[in-house]
């Protein structure tokens, strides 16, 4: 039996904490005579953005974005039929707008204050502190429901897309039952002592018992059973999103584990999963990937702040993004985010394919 369903294994809340309920516009105006001496651009390209109240959380992402320039090249493609609704309230809209502001050669002092106010239309408040994993999710998700042209907005969603092939064992009367499911990211659970982001994946495909309230409806049985469930990978994406997932609920509190997880610039997921982790259907092809950005957060679960390590198109350098403030990086740099000694731990990846686009296996719905 086959069925599509959206699975995600581990969800934890982040939680969420209103720090400032000062209004936007007065704040608005105690920044702006600031803003020049703050506004930095760099003459790479890479242009730092201003912090309104909280918005490192949405600066990061659009730093990322940024340097995603397939999802760049998408929306600039997009031509929005007019009419269609009130564009201030248009996220993907609004993005495109951002992304071009940031590239554009005329420095502009806030090239993302409209697309805050979008979010913010749309719930993703601008004084509140927000968990990047969930806001990047649901600027994919604003791109699906918002977009006019829905050919483009799945290549979006392409973009990211990695199928899973879910298999559910029933521990009493053996029966399989499997079905088609996709995933946006990678939700990755870590132990509490060391990890490295290849361990961490190979245990996100290992057999894993679900028992007690975790117990599935079985089919045969007629009841609830305890199974085993496991995860194949049926196809991967040009960009694999990556989520370390490093808040943790604990007795009604969210705790954030700073314990060390490595991860490598380049890695082969082939290589380093093993056959076990590919479904039969897996059509084999390169499975090299690159990182290309890395979202980093900074201090507790309620009290946090996020920067972003990006690497340019053109001189392929690392920058490390601080809201306004942008300077060169390397590598090594970007390794001190690995957590364990310092407080600054990386909490998205992203890897890009080093495939050429045009060889990348063409994804179904
Ligand atoms: C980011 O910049 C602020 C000052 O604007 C500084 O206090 C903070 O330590 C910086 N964060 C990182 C991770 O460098
Ligand atoms: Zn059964």
């Amino acid at each position: 039996m086959c069925r599509v369903l959206f699975y995600l294994r581990i969800i934890i809340k982040y939680g969420k904490c209103l720090i400032s309920t000062m209004s936007f516009n007065l704040y608005m105006a105690r920044i702006s005579s600031r803003f020049d001496r703050l506004h930095s651009f760099t003459p790479s390209g890479m242009r730092g953005l201003m912090n309104y109240g909280l918005s490192c959380c949405v600066n990061t992402l659009l730093q990322v974005f940024s340097a995603t320039w397939e999802l760049a090249d998408l929306l600039d493609r997009w031509a929005p039929v007019g009419g269609t609704g009130d564009s201030s309230r248009n996220v993907p809209l609004q993005l495109k707008k951002a992304l071009m502001a940031m590239r554009s050669d005329q420095p502009q002092p806030a090239p993302h204050h409209n697309f805050l106010h979008c979010l913010d239309r749309n719930y993703i408040r601008l004084s509140i502190q927000h968990d990047a994993d969930e806001v990047f999710l649901s600027i994919l998700n604003f791109m699906q429901q918002q977009m006019d042209d829905k050919q483009l907005a799945l290549e979006i969603q392409n973009l990211y897309k990695i199928s899973v092939e879910t298999h559910l064992q029933c521990s009493e009367c053996n029966s399989v039952q499997c079905w088609t499911s996709y995933l946006l990211n990678l939700p990755l659970h870590i132990r509490e002592d060391r990890n490295s982001l290849e361990s961490c994946m190979t245990s996100f495909f290992e057999l894993q018992e679900l028992k007690c309230g975790d117990c599935c409806f079985c089919a045969q049985c007629g009841s609830k059973t305890p199974s085993k469930q496991g995860f194949k990978l049926l196809s991967l994406p040009r960009i694999l999103c990556v989520h370390v997932n490093r808040f943790r609920s604990y007795r009604g509190c969210t705790q954030k584990l700073d314990c060390r997880v490595t991860f490598p610039e380049t890695f082969d997921l082939w290589e380093n999963l093993g056959e076990e982790a590919f479904s039969k259907d897996y059509v084999k092809n390169d499975c090299k990937y690159e990182l290309f950005a890395v979202i980093v957060h900074s201090g507790s679960a309620m009290f946090g702040h996020y920067t972003a390590y990006v690497r340019h198109k053109g001189n392929h350098q690392w920058y490390f993004a601080n809201d306004s403030h942008v300077e060169q990086a390397t590598w090594k740099d970007v390794q001190t985010t690995y957590g364990g000694n310092y407080r600054n731990t990386a909490y998205m990846l992203m890897y890009r394919s080093t495939k050429e686009e045009e060889e990348q296996p063409q994804c179904s719905g």
